[in-house]
């Protein structure tokens, strides 16, 4: 299927690594330009040196704190500056960290709603103009098999991640009669640095070893095993397609079949 990202603009945040790196990939296998983000400047150009000689395609690496609001705005300047249009806005970011209710305090909970919420608030505020000018937009928020399943010990991403599903949700209706579609992606769990740290985290304070946590997380997944961070960019670059264009409003679970509810 032919997925019509030729030559459309893409903005994926936290894409240096992980998921969201998954995510520049795969938009940069259909052909979209890439303006990708992260904090530290060297893994960063690494990855979008690593996807401009395997793709060909325009990639733009801009070093930002996705924290930080005046930064954000500059991203979503440059971003116009270099191509003179957004068309997709994929929100991703660091996790927020791990930890239960009684061992937060109010410093955690302030940073993680600016890294988990603001940013996401920020990124799609800054590029909604452009895409109502165009009359077309896809804008993809990442959140998490959390919104669906809370996962013990991640507290911070039980509660706030929720908000984002509000948000993506009430901004799809908002969206809808300038053709922009808005929706979430809720990974379960794919191989990447922040699942190794959260294993290592846990085993730490269950005292067994990281195979066994690992073990015992793949055996709560009906697939048998973690996602490749590939398979969520497939899913991810199609949303983002002209082909999806009817879809929209929508909170996805990507997960190897995780989360046991209906819906
Ligand atoms: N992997 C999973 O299975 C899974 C499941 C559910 C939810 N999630 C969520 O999906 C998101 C991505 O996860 P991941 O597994 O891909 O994580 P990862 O492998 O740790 O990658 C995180 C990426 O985000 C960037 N980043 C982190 N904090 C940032 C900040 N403040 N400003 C700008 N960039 C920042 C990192 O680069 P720098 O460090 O250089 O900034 C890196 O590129 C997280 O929110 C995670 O909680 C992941």
């Amino acid at each position: 299927m032919e997925l019509g990202l030729k030559n459309k603009v893409a903005l994926v945040a936290a894409s240096s690594r992980g998921l969201g790196k998954a995510v520049a990939w795969s938009l940069a296998r259909e052909g979209a330009k890439l303006v990708i983000c992260a904090r530290n400047k060297k893994v960063l150009e690494e990855t979008a040196d690593e996807i401009l000689m395997e793709t060909g395609v325009t990639v733009f690496p801009l070093a930002i704190d996705l924290t930080d609001a005046e930064r954000i705005d500059w991203l979503i300047r440059e971003t116009l500056d270099l191509f003179g249009k957004v068309d997709i806005l994929v929100t991703n970011a660091g996790g927020p960290p791990p930890g239960d209710f009684i061992e937060l305090n109010e410093n955690d909970w302030k940073k993680s709603i600016e890294l988990t919420l603001m940013s996401v608030v920020r990124l799609t505020r800054a590029v909604i103009p452009a895409m109502k000018e165009q009359k077309w937009g896809r804008i993809i928020h990442m959140a998490s098999a959390s919104v669906k399943q809370p996962i013990q010990g991640l507290f911070l991403s039980n509660a706030i991640r929720p908000a984002v599903i509000g948000l993506t949700k009430s901004l799809s209706q908002e969206l809808a009669p300038d053709q922009i579609t808005v929706n979430a992606v809720c990974p379960g769990y794919f191989s990447t640095n922040r699942v190794k740290e959260l294993l290592r985290n846990k085993a730490k304070q269950s005292k067994k070893s990281v195979e066994q946590i690992e073990k015992d997380l793949i055996s709560q997944i009906p697939l048998g095993r973690m996602g490749n961070p590939e398979e969520f960019g497939y899913f991810v670059a199609f949303l983002a397609s002209e082909r999806a264009g009817y879809v929209t409003g929508t909170s996805f679970q990507i997960d190897g079949g995780f989360v046991k509810g209906l819906m």
